[in-house]
């Protein structure tokens, strides 16, 4: 917690290995992130983490489910799970709008896409950038549920 422009997205993107540091070093699952080409840390982000982004960066051109189904086509996972794909989708209560693509999705729905497409690919760490900030109480309730029953049940950590 901090006021604006205290550093928290700076922060987490370092611990996320989306920044490099100026000192100091990250390591998650064992790999040094400071120390590895920005491409292997692509492939342990791809493998290990999920990140929420304070302003949600879905991709614009793609549905509400295809923004969840492009993580799980690039973790080269069977077609199978496209129903869990769904019923996560339902969980943060976007069940309906899983065919609309983000322009035409309030920042509620857009920041439970998001959360959804984060926990997909069941990562061993989820950072989140303020996530229920831009939701009603009720949905922030709702997702920080969501959050927790991933950490309690689906994340298989660092497997
Ligand atoms: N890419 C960048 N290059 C240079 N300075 C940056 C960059 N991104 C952010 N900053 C600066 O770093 C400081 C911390 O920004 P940061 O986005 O981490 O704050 P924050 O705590 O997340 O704020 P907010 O609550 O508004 O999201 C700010 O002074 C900001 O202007
Ligand atoms: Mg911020």
């Amino acid at each position: 917690m901090g006021p604006s422009g205290s550093g928290k997205t700076t922060l987490i993107s370092i611990l996320a290995g989306l920044q490099r540091p100026s000192g100091g070093r990250v390591e998650l699952c064992g790999h040094d992130l400071t120390r590895m080409s920005e491409s292997d840390v692509a492939l342990v982000r791809r493998r290990h983490l999920g990140f929420v982004f304070q302003t949600y960066n879905l991709f614009p051109a793609l549905t509400a489910l295809e923004n969840v189904a492009h993580v799980l086509r690039m973790k080269a996972l069977p077609r199978a799970r496209r129903r869990a794909r769904r019923g996560r989708l339902g969980r943060v209560g976007l069940g309906e709008r899983v065919g609309h693509r983000p322009g035409e999705l309030s920042g509620g729905q857009k920041q439970r896409v998001a959360i959804a497409r984060a926990l997909a690919g069941k990562p061993s760490l989820v950072i989140g950038d303020e996530v229920t900030a831009a939701l009603d109480s009720g949905s922030g309730v709702a997702v920080m549920k969501v959050l927790r029953a991933h950490v309690a049940t689906d994340a298989e950590f660092c497997s």
